[in-house]
């Protein structure tokens, strides 16, 4: 079922939503010697935008809910480069956003919610715009299978870091980050 996020912006219910970006992030940009082009999927209120354009990345942010975008909007202001911020459905990114040959391409908790098809699609269209050796960080609520299922073949996993707690139902998802990079 599709998470109620317009329901939950209108409510100012964002548990997600946090001020620094997480240390997988961090080190993930860290891997670039320079700033490039970057596309942020659900950017929410624009942390991880934010913390891209203060560094001198090119980002593209969408998000579908008003309230998110206006938020990120609000937060990158002051950046030196100012992102493009998009109010829009990922699965129409292909008409959304610039074609650009992205390195860095961030999922931080967008794309899980969707159909394992429509992960694949969304996250098909956008590399091929990219070169080899972009970037994919992706977050979300996974099971192995649907974690491996949900990315193209041409992504090559870098690392898979899934929270393991003590009792899990077998095919339970859990709160997993991953990195690919594009052969
Ligand atoms: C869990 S929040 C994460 C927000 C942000 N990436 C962060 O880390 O704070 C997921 C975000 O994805 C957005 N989103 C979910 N489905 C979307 C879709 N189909 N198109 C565009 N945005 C979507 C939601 O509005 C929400 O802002």
């Amino acid at each position: 079922m599709p998470l109620p996020y317009y329901l939950l912006y209108s409510l100012n219910l964002t548990p997600w939503h946090r001020n620094h970006v997480h240390q997988h992030f961090v080190e993930t940009v860290a891997r670039f010697r320079e700033a490039g082009q970057a596309i942020d999927l659900g950017c929410g209120k624009g942390t991880d935008t934010k913390y891209l354009a203060q560094r001198g990345w090119d980002v593209v942010a969408i998000d579908m809910v008003p309230k998110a975008t206006a938020s990120a909007a609000a937060a990158c202001k002051d950046t030196p480069r100012q992102p493009r911020i998009i109010l829009g459905d990922v699965l129409k990114v292909e008409d959304l956003v610039p074609h650009y040959p992205y390195g860095l391409i961030i999922d931080n908790g967008c794309l899980f919610s969707l159909k394992l098809s429509q992960q694949y699609s969304v996250i098909g269209a956008i590399s091929s715009w990219c070169k080899s050796g972009a970037l994919l960080l992706r977050f979300g609520l996974f099971t192995e299978e649907s974690l491996t299922q949900s990315v193209p073949e041409r992504w090559h996993l870098v690392w898979v870091d899934a929270a393991k707690p003590r009792y899990r139902l077998p095919g339970d998802p859990m709160p997993t980050w991953s990195l690919w990079e594009l052969q």
